[in-house]
């Protein structure tokens, strides 16, 4: 059977984002930007307060990170050792969620339970040390209200994490509860940061020049330094919880699968560019195309990754997945289209996010001239994912013309963890911790 090429053209066309769209994108996100600065309702960015801004680069001392908010949850004990330098001490790692084991992300789970597994992996990176006092500074990935660099609650979840307890709740409370009744009385919360702000901090305390940061991978999101230029503020990082950002133009798909997310109308941008949900997106036209309805099959980002890595004229690793997954042997030149839509998929992805970068390069540079900088990004997509930087690059110099080459994004990685020991680290020292 060949795939209908009529429809799949339609489909394709619904995944391009053509120049114009890319600009309208971009212009519409510095405005809801504005909006949101000036407390308007009608704004979909969050832009909530880290009480943070940038490090010096030379804070120092050891400090604990618990990386927590994407498909693994990690614990690192950090050096820092001032001039933008640190060491990794120790560092652990577990998946929240394995298949026929256990589950930290559904609502199958209550917050103490997950708190405990944090709390656990807390235990395992220190050997279960319970004298050495540490403070922990906490990536805690999912939009939260702060009054304070400690005290954040959740908002609510996102990524399909729907885990009982925790929204409303101050997440740093739920995790000094559970370091106590493990006996880690010994292990201070301090800090609570985003992993977009996290990495924001790791790279200006390694490379300065650097006030956008952002996260591209199960999840996505970007934050900023704020100067409030002209007003008595503190310059201090925003979190803008971009991925909710929706004046977009949804296809179909994307509506579909907005529909039956744990969480319908929110984080509308997220649904269409992060890591959790290419692979679904990916399913739904498959299963059109290959007129089949059930969905659900499983596909990852990964499984995108592996097809587009594959150059092969006939599209190998298309036509494996796919015969993995859904049983059916797909014709050469069917597997191609396959690949053509899983780069459809990639490249819509990499332009929503690079317009919604230079809407906010646009902000921060207001009337002024837009200065050299980079875009610290971490996450695995960013890090892995075929198309990726050409298509930033691309999607830059549409929209910046000759001002592009001031303007690149760098891969920050591991900037989640140390963000978090940088957050405690500038903690202590304002006294705040
Ligand atoms: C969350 C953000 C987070 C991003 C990347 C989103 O789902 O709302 O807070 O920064 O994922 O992990």
């Amino acid at each position: 059977m060949a795939f209908d090429r009529g429809k799949f053209d339609e489909i394709i066309a619904a995944f391009t984002v053509d120049p114009a769209h890319l600009r309208e994108v971009a212009a519409d996100f510095r405005h809801d930007m504005r909006l949101g600065l000036a407390g308007s309702p009608d704004s979909s960015l969050r832009m909530l307060p880290s009480y943070l801004g940038l490090p010096t680069g030379e804070e120092r001392g050891d400090y604990l990170a618990l990386d927590f908010g994407g498909t693994n949850v990690r614990v690192l004990l950090y050096r820092l050792e001032g001039n933008g330098t640190y060491e990794t001490l120790t560092q652990v790692a577990k998946p929240l969620k394995v298949d026929r084991s256990y589950d930290y992300v559904g609502a199958g789970a209550t917050a103490e339970q997950l708190f405990d597994f944090l709390a656990a992996l807390v235990d395992e990176a220190i050997g279960g040390d319970q004298k050495t006092p540490y403070l922990l500074g906490h990536t805690f990935s999912f939009p939260s209200a702060q009054t304070n660099i400690y005290d954040a609650r959740l908002i609510i979840w996102t990524k399909e994490f729907a885990v009982r307890g925790v929204e409303g709740a101050v997440v740093n409370d739920l995790l000094k509860d559970a370091l106590v009744r493990r006996g880690l009385t010994n292990v201070t919360p301090n800090a609570v940061v985003n992993d977009a702000v996290a990495v924001l901090l790791s790279a200006a305390y390694i490379n300065g020049d650097t006030e956008i940061g952002a996260i591209y991978a199960t999840g996505h999101n970007t934050c900023y330094l704020e100067p409030y230029a002209g007003s008595a503020a503190q310059p201090t990082i925003l979190n803008m919880e971009s991925g909710g950002f929706q004046k977009l133009t949804p296809n179909r798909f994307d509506t579909a699968l907005d529909e039956a997310s744990e969480k319908p109308g929110e984080q509308r941008l997220e649904k269409m560019v992060a890591g959790r949900y290419m692979g679904v997106l990916f399913d739904m036209v498959l299963a059109e195309l290959l007129g089949t309805p059930e969905r659900r099959r499983g596909f990852g980002s990964v499984d995108i990754g592996r097809i587009l890595e594959d150059q092969s004229e006939r599209a190998h690793a298309a036509a494996d997945i796919v015969r993995t997954a859904t049983g059916r042997t797909l014709a050469a030149e069917d597997a191609v289209l396959v690949r053509e839509l899983a780069r459809a998929i990639v490249v819509r992805s990499v332009r929503l996010i690079a317009a919604t970068f230079v809407g906010t390069v646009w902000q921060t540079a207001g009337a002024g001239k837009i200065r050299r900088q980079h875009i610290a990004v971490d996450g695995s997509l960013y890090e892995k994912m075929p198309y990726v930087g050409e298509n930033m690059r691309r999607a830059f110099s549409e929209l910046l013309g000759e001002d592009a080459p001031l303007v690149d994004t760098i891969f920050a990685g591991g900037g989640s963890g140390l963000g978090a020991a940088l957050a405690a680290a500038m903690t202590e020292q304002a006294g705040r911790g």
